[in-house]
């Protein structure tokens, strides 16, 4: 036993073509380098290509003669997985894999929180740590481009200084489990419709202001160890293995040290993956979430066909060490390190967690004449209307699907606070079976299911809505985009009725994405309570209680018509596309970004959220006026809890620049900051800005640079909601690509 210790520890010597080689590897005082490089020597060129390729479903080989572990991963952002059979998608049926499922990502964007990512990632890196994961497939990052993206749900909104913000303290919070992040899907994969296919044409500034900066803050701020490619292509080369995207911007600009997985099936050459930037293939030969092919892990692109050609001399063995070398390198940062701690799972923790998170994320949209909060005893009898209520919003919506410990719906935890005998529940509409390809029609009967629900509002005092949309096909689920913005399965025509018998009516949206309202005029409060995990009714019903004052800003536009959306401002081409190319003619101006500098009115704006209470802004002032180039400006300003509540305020801090040399948007978030104020507390608060955040792509220099002159910087408490502003002076700057 002490000599097992003492091997593991000064590393053993092996017998290797009759010479001795010291087993550094082991060693996990050594520096990872050193272990990596002591590893590759010690391994043989078919060794080195198995680690390159999947063995099962969810893992790739380590070197069993060595004593180095299997790679294993897991989907996905909000929640571990349950077991995989071995080559297919299906559950393998284990008993003790039921996790914890947290909000989904959109909702942890709204937090505008960074404590809380960094407590979302911890805990869920806890517990794919527990279940001896090396890889988590999480976080998703891509841009909220259109309202109808299936996938949405899993990223983190629109603007991608707020997700470059949130993905940092994530990554950090997965990995200081020794656990890898494996942040996705990289790049541009902003629509489900023909991703698989799809040549996305964007321009350079659009690529590097909108679409790739909660990447590289990722990697470079973030230090993620693993990194997902797109199914989509960019330029002609699919994202998986692609020359500009991995080798130039990922790997020799941004230096990226870790490993690039490809995304499942997003594998299509041998020659392009060996030589533009894929480390590992994964899930090659699969359809989707569905479709089996019987594909041997020898015949995958990285297996046999790169053996063959390395032996033959048609690869260049360093393009095989270069991978070995990053996978290696992820293994004894995960599973071989010396301080990975033990993880935990579906602990008591965990649940709090998932429930301060999910507080943390509702978004307050609407309430007139205070009808929330509803306190216990208000009124006798709530009627809880609309399946939302009462279904799982875990389940479905594609590789996210979990099997969780538990999940407590909204109709739960309303009935838990306000007492069963108060609360009755009709639910109004039904959303039919989804199967993959294809969402079928409910087989009960729209009609008596409306009317009963409007029988109900009429003999409650108060009535919940919970609807929205769900995890089906066609609605929230990756694999296809939604066909409109409206509200599914008779909804709206729902709230209507409703409303025409009861005026006491407050809709809960439970959705990722934004969706029309045409009912919103008549109906006094609107909550927006995204996906929340396990802990979902408590967390809504923590906030419609008023034990909790909402807080949650919106990470994306609400619009009042698909058209206001930039992406679909335009014609076909640029959103869906023609099947093979699709345009982002809207350029820089995605989200509120397009609506601000068209002028359009939104439904809800970006950043918005109300409050039980009220805040005050002072006008703000800056350190100082005139800024050298390479300068940082603080900006102060006061902020008074003006209610009669405690409640956390996010400040926002747009920037503007109205005289430029280039085409910019109205204003661009620079820095945000979340406070807590008791009831009639101030504080004074200070944001900073980099100058160097102010900088914008220039295509032709290929670089970033600060045009120099006057900037404005718009203190907000949404992005339409300025409350002051003060103008800056600034010299110009370059800054090179990394
Ligand atoms: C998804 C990835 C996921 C992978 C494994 C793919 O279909 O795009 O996000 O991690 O499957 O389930």
């Amino acid at each position: 036993m002490k000599q097992l210790f003492l091997n593991v520890l000064l590393g053993v010597t092996l017998m290797v073509s009759g010479q001795q080689k010291s087993q550094i590897y082991l060693d996990v005082t050594k520096p990872i380098e050193d272990r990596v490089e002591n590893a590759l020597s010690l391994m043989t060129t078919e060794e080195k290509v198995a680690l390159c390729h999947a063995q099962s479903k969810f893992s790739s080989k380590g070197v069993a003669r060595l004593g180095i572990p299997d790679v294993w991963s897991s989907d996905g952002s909000h929640g571990v997985s349950d077991e995989k059979l071995w080559s297919e998608w299906n559950s393998a049926q284990w008993t003790n894999d039921s996790c914890t499922a947290f909000p989904a990502l959109t909702a942890l964007a709204a937090t505008f929180n960074p404590e809380i990512a960094f407590l979302f990632g911890k805990s869920i890196g806890e517990e794919a740590r527990h279940r001896e994961k090396a890889i988590l497939l999480a976080p998703g990052v891509n841009i909220y481009r259109s309202p109808l993206d299936g996938r949405n749900f899993e990223y983190m909104g629109e603007d991608p200084y707020l997700a470059s913000r949130m993905v940092v303290p994530y990554i950090h919070g997965v990995q200081s489990n020794g656990v890898a992040a494996c942040v996705k899907h990289f790049a541009l994969n902003n629509q489900e419709i023909w991703r698989g296919i799809i040549n996305v044409n964007v321009s350079d500034r659009a690529l590097h202001e909108i679409y790739l900066p909660a990447f590289k803050a990722a990697v470079q701020e973030g230090n993620v160890w693993s990194i997902m490619g797109a199914y989509n292509q960019y330029k002609g080369e699919f994202c998986c293995h692609n020359d500009l995207l991995l080798n130039k911007i990922l790997k020799q600009d941004w230096k990226f040290d870790g490993v690039v997985v490809s995304d499942w099936g997003g594998t299509h050459s041998t020659d392009q993956a060996v030589n533009n930037g894929l480390d590992l293939e994964m899930g090659t030969y699969t359809n989707g979430l569905t479709t089996e092919g019987h594909f041997p892990f020898s015949s995958y692109y990285l297996a046999d066909p790169f053996l063959k050609g390395l032996k033959d001399g048609k690869y260049d063995m360093a393009k095989l060490d270069d991978k070995a070398r990053r996978i290696l390198r992820l293994i004894f940062r995960t599973t071989m390190s010396a301080n990975r701690p033990f993880g935990r799972f579906v602990s008591p923790e965990h649940s709090q967690a998932a429930r301060k998170i999910a507080q943390e994320a509702i978004v307050l949209l609407k309430n007139e004449k205070n009808i929330l909060p509803i306190a216990v005893g208000k009124y006798q009898k709530i009627a809880v209307i609309g399946e939302n209520a009462n279904r799982s919003m875990i389940v479905g919506g594609g590789s996210t699907s979990l099997k969780a410990a538990y999940e407590v719906s909204p109709l739960q935890g309303i009935q838990d606070k306000y007492g069963k005998d108060c609360v009755v529940y009709s639910m109004g509409y039904a959303s039919g079976p989804s199967l993959y390809g294809r969402e079928e029609p409910s087989k009960l009967n729209a009609d008596s299911l409306l009317n009963a629900a409007v029988e109900l509002a009429k003999t409650a005092d108060v009535v919940f809505f919970v609807g929205g949309l769900n995890k089906n096909y066609f609605q929230d689920c990756e694999g296809g985009d939604r066909k409109s913005l409206s509200l599914p399965f008779g909804e709206d025509k729902l709230i209507e009725s409703i409303q025409k018998v009861n005026k006491n009516v407050v809709v809960v949206l439970l959705s990722g994405n934004a969706v029309d309202m045409p009912w919103l005029s008549k109906i006094p409060a609107v909550v927006q309570a995204w996906y929340l995990g396990s802990e979902a009714g408590n967390a809504i019903v923590d906030i419609i209680s008023g034990d909790v004052n909402p807080s949650g800003k919106l990470p994306f536009t609400f619009p009042k018509k698909l058209t206001d959306i930039g992406a679909h401002a335009f014609d076909k081409l640029c959103y869906p596309g023609d099947s093979v190319n699709v345009y982002y003619k809207e350029d820089i101006l995605v989200g509120y970004r397009w609506l601000d500098t068209k002028k359009i009115e939104p439904l809800f704006p970006f950043g918005c959220g109300l409050s039980y209470t009220t805040f005050a802004y002072s006008k703000p002032s800056v350190d100082a006026t005139e800024l050298k180039s390479n300068g940082t400006v603080k900006i102060s300003f006061t902020m008074t809890n003006t209610g009669k509540v405690d409640g956390h305020e996010t400040a926002q801090l747009y920037v503007s620049k109205s005289k430029s040399i280039i085409a910019r948007a109205a204003k661009e978030l620079k820095a945000f900051k979340k406070t807590f104020l008791k009831a009639g507390e101030s504080k004074i608060i200070t944001i900073e800005v980099p100058v160097s955040s102010l900088a914008y792509f220039n295509e032709a220099k290929q670089a970033w640079e600060v045009e120099s002159g006057i900037y404005s910087l718009l203190l907000g408490s949404s992005s339409r909601d300025i409350k002051g502003k003060v103008d800056v002076k600034i010299n110009s700057l370059y800054i090179s690509n990394n």
